[in-house]
């Protein structure tokens, strides 16, 4: 026999009973979306490495050692995208969308690729929906963005959720900060996991996300940008808080939370379910304000956030949906034919129609029926007049083929 294959390590099918909870969640996103003025956007599932080394930034983990990237046969060094924002970014430049009314809205909803070790939560391949606004520096539009993913969490009936918001200040601010930083954990460098010394010159904010319990004991006592912020950006942040506490959004300040792309500026935030285990970020996201620029547009601000498809599935509090059918048409082999063209206008009336496709006795076709979870069964037998069973009581009648429709109810 020849070997057979599996999925590569860290990817997932997604299997014909599973897609059902995405649609659902797709569907529900679309609607919030939609209200809002968000447009829907879609960029290629791999670009140029260096859109992703400029935009997502040198020291991060993602640029590091998380990207899947690749020569192709012109000697071009494409990636397949680990995120989506620096994507949309240059998309936004590419088309001009500069000369649009600001800020321009829009979300995306696909696959992304991160070479990461695969845990419960954590893939290889997984996708996102996001959505991005890109041209205002208004504290409205952080808040919008933020109501319309806790919107989407609600609307799903995601239970067990929470909000951290932090600020991190403009990039000009942030210069002298990550300066005292450093100092700091240079002063405490024997206490510092191995990673993280080797770390603090190149990202010292990063030292933050650390589970080491030594670094964790360290950062407890660690100066924050938060204490640090200039008066612009306090005024801005308060400001977002300010419409988020008008608006009834629950949050916990977090003065640790860094994320882990380096375009952020100012408000970051992150939403975390306690079903979730260790991989418990749900969504997060925040202010880009430098992005545009550093990708070669005007100094633009802008904000958004991202959310894994995998881990609002894994989290929500259902039953997978069966996929039962309306009704089943059974039939003896000389009705075959007609069986097939009832189904077809079974199914052009609305119904969920199937007949057999697997030459089944007529006793196995009731059991297939029965395995769909059919509502009803047409029996269609050259012995007798057609039949309609109710699966559930195992009542049966006969019926007039021509009422069909209306006897089922569409
Ligand atoms: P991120 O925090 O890297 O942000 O990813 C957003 C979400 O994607 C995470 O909260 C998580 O739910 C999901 N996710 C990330 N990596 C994986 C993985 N390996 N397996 C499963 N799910 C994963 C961004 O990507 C930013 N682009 C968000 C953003 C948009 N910021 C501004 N605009």
């Amino acid at each position: 026999m020849s070997p057979r294959f599996q999925a590569p390590r860290g990817t997932f099918d997604i299997l014909a009973q599973e897609w059902g909870q995405r649609a659902r969640v797709y569907a529900v996103a679309a609607e919030i979306f939609d209200r809002a003025g968000y447009g829907r956007i879609e960029t290629p599932a791999f670009e140029d490495t260096d859109l992703f080394a400029r935009g997502v930034g040198q020291s991060t983990d993602i640029v590091q050692k998380e990207m899947f990237s690749f020569e192709d046969q012109g000697g071009r060094n494409l990636t397949l995208r680990p995120e989506g924002t620096a994507p949309i970014v240059r998309a936004y430049l590419e088309h001009g969308m500069q000369k649009l009314a600001q800020p321009v809205k829009l979300w995306h909803w696909g696959p992304y690729f991160r070479h990461e070790r695969p845990q419960s939560g954590r893939f290889r391949e997984f996708n996102q929906i996001g959505a991005e606004a890109i041209g205002s520096d208004s504290p409205l539009v952080d808040a919008e963005l933020i109501i319309l993913l806790d919107e989407l969490f609600r609307g799903l009936a995601l239970p067990g959720i929470r909000l951290r918001l932090g600020s991190l200040g403009s990039a000009d601010s942030r210069v002298a900060y990550r300066e005292e930083l450093k100092a700091y954990l240079r002063g405490r460098q024997k206490e510092l996991a191995p990673s993280v010394r080797e770390r603090i010159d190149l990202n010292p904010m990063r030292a933050f996300d650390s589970d080491d319990p030594g670094t964790r004991q360290v950062m407890e006592e660690a100066p924050t940008m938060l204490e640090r912020l200039g008066e612009d950006d306090a005024g801005h942040f308060n400001a977002v808080r300010a419409v988020l506490d008008r608006a009834g959004i629950a949050y916990q300040l977090d003065p640790t939370l860094v994320r882990g792309l380096d375009y952020y500026t100012r408000t970051v935030f992150e939403f975390e379910s306690d079903r979730l285990g260790a991989q418990a970020a749900l969504g997060g996201g925040g202010r880009y304000d430098g992005l545009v620029e550093r990708l070669g547009g005007r100094a633009t601000p802008a904000c958004g956030w991202a959310a894994g498809i995998e881990r609002i599935v894994l989290a929500l509090d259902e039953e997978e949906g069966g996929n039962a059918i309306d009704v089943f048409v059974a039939a003896s082999p000389d009705r075959r034919e007609r069986a097939f063209a009832l189904v077809r206008e079974l199914r052009r009336a609305g119904l969920r129609a199937e007949l057999d496709l697997a030459d089944r006795s007529l006793k196995g076709q009731m059991k297939q029926a029965d395995r769909l979870g059919a509502r009803a069964a047409i029996v269609l037998d050259e012995e007798r007049p057609a039949q309609l069973r109710d699966m559930a009581s195992g009542e049966q009648r006969e019926l007039d083929l021509a009422r069909a429709v209306e006897e089922l109810g569409a």
